[in-house]
């Protein structure tokens, strides 16, 4: 597990790759495949964004930028997930950029296998990578800025005890790698109040100051949403 993509090792590429962002890139990215899009594309910089997405017509993307918690100006939506009804994005593809998430990915997109992973569709991101076996797994929480997020390690840890409770590896296994033991502990004790957890965290304030009290509330459900975001190509993630 890494706090943010700044902590992921320089010039190294893992097997598989999640990137998590529970508030809230990644778990938009599930409900809008979820809801019907053709695919997400991410981007990092809100000026590629605008440059590439201009081949596509109206009718077929749909931009999404998001700064601060706040929609970017002249988008067509923020980075609500509340926002990708099937009427509104059902055969369109978003082109999103997020403060950390979409780094976050941009990050680890040279890795053989990256999804995007969030407590909405935590069971199937866990089903699918533990059948595919990778020798290496990297689990990039987005963090704030550089800073560690406790909503992405909480969600890190999620993913973590899951596996290990799965492939059933003894406690010994998981010793020595202090970022998973942490995380699995964060989890452990929040499990049940993933609401309060985020009420406490530093962006879970930010959101709530922007009056985001229902994103809060639909990211902090588990395991909702049946989705498993793949990428296919560099920053393109898709139901495959
Ligand atoms: C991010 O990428 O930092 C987040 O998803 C911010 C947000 O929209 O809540």
């Amino acid at each position: 597990i890494y706090h943010t993509p700044e902590l992921t090792p320089e010039g190294k590429v893992p097997d598989c790759a999640i990137a998590v962002d529970v508030l809230r890139a990644t778990t938009t990215i599930a409900t809008v495949l979820a809801a019907g899009a053709e695919a997400v594309q991410v981007f990092s910089d809100l000026e590629q964004l605008i440059q590439v997405s201009e081949a596509w017509s109206t009718e077929k993307r749909l931009r999404a930028g998001e700064r601060g918690g706040a929609k970017v100006v002249g988008f067509d939506m923020g980075n609500s997930p509340l926002d990708c009804t099937p009427e509104r994005v059902q055969g369109r593809r978003l082109f999103i950029s997020t403060t950390n998430g979409t780094r976050a990915l941009q990050r680890v997109q040279n890795a053989a296998i990256v999804t995007a992973g969030a407590f909405i569709n935590r069971a199937s991101v866990v089903k699918y990578v533990i059948a595919q076996q990778p020798e290496t797994l990297w689990i990039v929480g987005s963090g704030w800025e550089g800073s560690f997020s406790l909503e992405d390690t909480a969600c890190a840890g999620a993913i973590a005890h899951s596996i290990w409770q799965q492939t059933k590896l003894s406690l010994d296994e998981l010793a020595g790698n202090d970022e998973v033991m942490g995380a699995i502990a964060l989890y452990a004790e929040w499990q049940n109040n993933l609401l309060e957890l985020f009420h406490h965290a530093s962006h879970g304030k930010r959101l709530l100051r922007l009056d985001c009290h229902e994103d809060l509330k639909y990211c902090a459900q588990m395991d909702i949403v049946d989705v498993l975001p793949l990428q296919t190509e560099p920053g393109v993630l898709k139901i495959v």
